[in-house]
């Protein structure tokens, strides 16, 4: 064991325990597991724990609905998502559950501790409650007509249809999507974490980390500023009885709320796993701990990670996170993914049609250290893996390994010419870039150097043409020479690819006749050894497996009950025609300045579910407008189409910034929404009578 060997405790956010491991999941256990795999490669001392995510009001009213325990469903679904996860080859040293005694006395602990310090406060409170099913409702549960447009079964956060952001009192003529019954609103008395106080440690903490440099990625930095500017208001860490999790020690009929306890499951899980292996649990999570701490994240859950988590890890006297890497949202065909497209793909329907390491592999070249959003488009994931992975990568092999069998007994020779070093000296000599790649997670700036060296690779043999010098008299030796470069070639290239493609590098490492690669086995040649017949290692992707994945997987989907349909029978239907609003005087229409709109650019706003930002061209002047159209529309598709907007309406301070008219779009909701398109020969500017 080297001296300056490091010790890294890594995880990845734990998937609630009520729904199957999506492609979406996927992105960052695979994200995870390459920088793991690339860290072990190295002998680091590495652990990767995970759990399943088990407490909450879905989980409790999920298992209710199919008739079992919470403890029923969550056994279930542990199985289900490790089997999926390790189909992936997703490599957990752990994966446990919140529903741990490792986790319930860690979570008290942690209460306790957070209670002496002065940092818990009881407070009455106000929530909706549904008194059919006598029991207080989250926010989530609680849907109604917009405020604003008047469209019927809207969530609490903001309206689908018309894009407007209000709160759950807000909306019009609420109802309970457990029981439909009319909620009301019910005094209860709540637990408080004082997140308010913590301010300044947390800005300290977001700028120099615990070892000197911001734990966070610099957009997310933006993102905590723009809240510390907010101001920070103290974290309900209570739930009321009935409901799924630890009850809190002194307070009977109060229980943990599922996001105090899921990343305590982090430190539970490793408690889990170090009486397993005999680890030091305390070298890691103590105050003064000198080991590394990486939590790999979604955009969407920043809060409780880069905020409450810190927060309360510091006042409970543990040691606080090295890195919060976030990543983006995955997008399929350049779509939110969504049921009623097809493109909500879970794990499963994947893998019963395409091989898990073409994933990775895809995965792997569109993901940086970026908290961007990466787009599975399934052409460009057959084009990708056909020609850069199989047709570039195990040709490599495939043109080589034969003659080395046929004609060589399996045997590399023991020497090589002096030209053959060149190729080999110019892949070798990218050890170090594409390790420091892997290091600081730009894998996709990794499998483009990989495969400029596959080209490499590929140009050698091209230029040799063993094929041709095979049928050459007296020319063996040489034969010997060039298909033993070729084979080498083809092993440094798996040993930089296998934190990606472990299962094939495993099948390579059979097949070399060698034990298992490690990074700095790339300053070696293989020579003057017996390697073993080659077999396919690769199939290229037919059109016809995506096709059929999709066709399976929306059939699964299909059958699969949603929350929604919970309150199905008493719910207006979405497609029921929304009553006409009251009359207007002609003079307040004529108020009305709709202008003819070029949509110039469209782009996602980070961290809005339903609304894109648009820059609308008006002839004299461009206007930044927040649309809630994301369900419907592709920016791509946007940029350059002419619409209609109400250019006259006052700004409106959005969550994301200014929005300065609105466009006029028509449809129930979803994906079934069109914006105004006028005929071609409507000016942006001109005036809509
Ligand atoms: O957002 C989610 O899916 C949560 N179950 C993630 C929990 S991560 C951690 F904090 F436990
Ligand atoms: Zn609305």
């Amino acid at each position: 064991m080297s001296t300056n060997q490091r010790k890294i405790l890594v995880t990845s956010a734990l998937p609630y325990a009520n729904g199957s491991i999506h492609l979406g999941h996927l992105v960052e256990y695979i994200q995870t597991d390459i920088w793991v795999r690339f860290q072990k490669m190295n002998d680091q001392e590495c652990y990767y724990v995970c759990a399943d995510d088990t407490h909450g009001t879905p989980i409790m009213l999920r298992a209710e609905q199919e008739g079992i325990t919470p403890e029923a469903l969550i056994e279930r679904v542990h199985t289900e998502h490790l089997q999926d996860f390790t189909d992936f080859n997703i490599d957990f040293d752990n994966y446990y559950s919140t529903n741990s005694d490792e986790n319930r006395e860690l979570a008290e602990g942690m209460y306790l501790k957070l209670r002496e310090a002065g940092l818990i406060e009881s407070r009455m409170t106000e929530h909706y409650y549904d008194p059919e099913k006598e029991m207080f409702l989250p926010d989530r549960y609680i849907k109604g007509e917009c405020p604003k447009c008047h469209a019927q079964d809207q969530y609490g956060d903001g309206c689908e249809v018309c894009g407007a952001t209000y709160t759950t009192t807000d909306l019009i003529k609420p109802y309970s999507a457990v029981s439909g019954a009319t909620p009301v609103r019910k005094e209860t008395e709540h637990f408080f974490f004082k997140l308010s106080e913590c301010i300044d440690f947390l800005r300290e903490w977001m700028k120099s980390g615990n070892q000197g440099s911001s734990p966070l990625p610099s957009e997310s930095v933006n993102k905590l500023e723009e809240w510390f500017d907010a101001g920070l208001r103290d974290w309900e860490i209570s739930r009321d009885a009935p409901y799924f999790g630890f009850e809190i020690p002194d307070a009977p009929g109060k229980y943990f709320y599922v996001w105090l306890d899921a990343p305590i499951g982090y430190m539970a899980s490793f408690k889990n796993l170090c009486a397993r292996k005999d680890i030091d649990f305390d070298s890691f999570w103590g105050k003064d701990s000198k080991t590394e701490l990486y939590h790999f994240i979604g955009k969407d859950i920043l809060s409780f990670h880069a905020l409450f988590w810190p927060a309360t890890l510091h006042n409970a006297d543990y040691r606080t996170p090295s890195k919060i890497c976030v990543h983006g949202f995955l997008t399929v065909n350049g779509q939110k993914m969504s049921k009623s497209r097809g493109t909500f793909i879970t794990a499963r329907s994947y893998l019963d049609f395409l091989q898990p390491e073409y994933l990775r592999y895809y995965f792997a070249a569109k993901l940086n250290d970026k908290v961007e959003d990466i787009d599975l488009n399934l052409e460009d994931f057959i084009a990708r893996v056909n020609s850069n992975l199989i047709g570039k990568y195990v040709n490599i092999a495939s043109r080589t390994a034969g003659f080395i069998s046929k004609k060589f007994a399996g045997r590399l020779c023991d020497s090589i010419d002096e030209m053959d070093i060149i190729p080999l000296e110019r892949v070798k000599r990218e050890a170090d870039n594409i390790a420091e790649c892997y290091e600081n997670r730009q894998f996709s700036e990794a499998v483009r150097l990989i495969m400029d060296m596959a080209d490499t690779a590929n140009e050698y043999v091209n230029d040799m043409q063993p094929w041709v010098i095979a049928k050459e008299k007296g020319k063996e030796e040489r034969l010997h020479q060039i298909c033993t470069t070729g084979i080498n070639l083809f092993r440094i290239l798996t040993i930089y690819l296998k934190p990606i493609l472990p299962e094939m590098a495993q099948q390579i490492e059979t097949f070399l006749n060698i034990e298992p690669l490690q990074w700095h086995d790339s300053e070696t040649l293989l020579l003057d050894h017996e390697i073993r017949k080659y077999k396919h290692l690769a199939k290229r992707i037919e059109e016809k497996q995506v096709n059929d994945m999709l066709e399976k997987n929306e059939q699964t989907l299909g059958a699969q009950p949603e929350k929604s349909k919970l309150a199905a029978a008493k719910k207006t239907p979405q497609t029921e025609q929304t009553p006409i609003a009251d009359t207007i005087e002609f003079d307040d229409f004529a108020k009305i300045d709709l202008r003819i709109a070029r949509i110039v650019k469209a782009e996602h706003v980070e961290g809005a579910d339903k609304l894109l930002q648009l820059t609308l061209d008006i002839g004299e002047e461009t206007r930044n407008v927040f649309a809630g159209i994301k369900s419907a529309y592709n920016p791509e598709d946007l940029e350059g189409k002419l619409t209609v907007m109400v250019a006259n309406l006052a700004p409106r301070k959005m969550r994301f910034g200014l929005s300065e008219g609105m466009v006029l779009a028509a449809g129930p909701g979803g994906k079934d929404l069109w914006i105004l398109e006028p005929h071609d020969g409507a000016q942006p500017g001109m005036k809509v009578k």
